[in-house]
Order: structure tokens, then C-alpha cells, then sequence
């Protein structure tokens, strides 16, 4: 079965109390709960970490991109700045899908840019906790074989 990671950046691990106006009332693991029952009905893995710690989260995209593992990451402040995360993610050797609980879009302008969009398949933002489980569609459909 295949495994996908779902890695998470700063201040992710409050969520339930964090700002919940903006995030929501679901903590990181009522959406990890969420997800791992969504991959049994996909066939997928679910292995979800989060860490405030930018070095720890590049290490755990290199081990993605050495194991061929999919990632869908919410790198959440990291988005806008880290250029480091984002040189790590350009190695992926597997779908990567960008999420977001909130649209940044919609949000401060220092939101606006994701420095990671780029070398991502796709990004899912706006939706909430839900956003997590649309990721984790996208990345099934990315693994289907192309017909
Ligand atoms: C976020 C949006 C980011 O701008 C912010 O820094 C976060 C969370 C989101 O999921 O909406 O920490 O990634």
C-alpha cells in the first residue's frame, strides 16, 4: 500500500485553539483521523507529522523523495519565505499537493505568495479541514495510471 505523507509546519500543532475565526475548531488530529479513514477508502497510507522545526520538516521531504513517497504539505508560514523548503520539495520524485486550511489568497498581501506553489502539482486552499481530504483525493487521482 502506498504511504503518504502529510507534513506540517509551525504552529499547525495548535490548531484547534489557534485563531479557530481562521482555522477552524478541528485539531491536527481530528484531521489526521479524518484522513487515515479517508485512505482506507483510497487505498492509502497515511503517515501525518508536524514540526516547527524548518530543518526537521526539509529532512522529512528529503526521506519523501528518497523512499518515492507523495507528500501533501501545509508548510504553513514557511509558504511565503522559505526558499530552502522549497529547493528540497523541487526533488520529489512523487505527486506533491500544497494545502492550505485558510485561503491565502484572500488574506494579508504577505500571504499572497507561495514560494512553494511552484514545484507543486496543485494547491488546495480555502476549505478548512476538508482541504486536507481534497488533497489527499488529488494525490489518488495523480497516483490513477494515465488512461
Ligand atoms: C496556512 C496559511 C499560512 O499563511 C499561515 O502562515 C499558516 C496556515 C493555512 O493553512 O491556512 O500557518 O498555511
Amino acid at each position: 500500500m502506498t504511504t503518504v505523507l502529510i507534513l506540517n509546519g509551525p504552529n499547525l500543532g495548535r490548531l484547534g485553539s489557534r485563531e479557530p475565526e481562521i482555522y477552524g475548531s478541528a485539531t491536527l488530529a481530528d484531521i489526521a483521523a479524518a484522513c487515515t479513514d479517508l485512505g482506507v477508502q483510497l487505498g492509502l497510507q497515511i503517515d501525518l507529522r508536524q514540526t516547527d522545526d524548518e530543518a526537521e520538516l526539509i529532512g522529512w521531504v528529503h526521506e519523501a523523495a528518497e523512499l518515492r513517497l507523495p507528500v501533501v504539505i501545509n508548510p504553513a508560514a514557511f509558504t511565503h519565505y522559505s526558499y530552502a523548503l522549497r529547493d528540497a520539495l523541487a526533488m520529489r520524485t512523487a505527486p506533491l499537493v500544497e494545502v492550505h486550511l485558510s485561503n491565502p489568497a484572500a488574506r494579508e498581501s504577505f500571504r499572497h505568495t507561495s514560494v512553494v506553489s511552484g514545484v507543486a502539482d496543485g494547491t488546495i486552499a480555502g476549505f478548512g479541514a476538508a482541504s486536507y481530504e481534497l488533497a489527499l483525493r488529488a494525490v489518488a487521482r495523480l497516483l490513477e495510471p494515465a488512461s
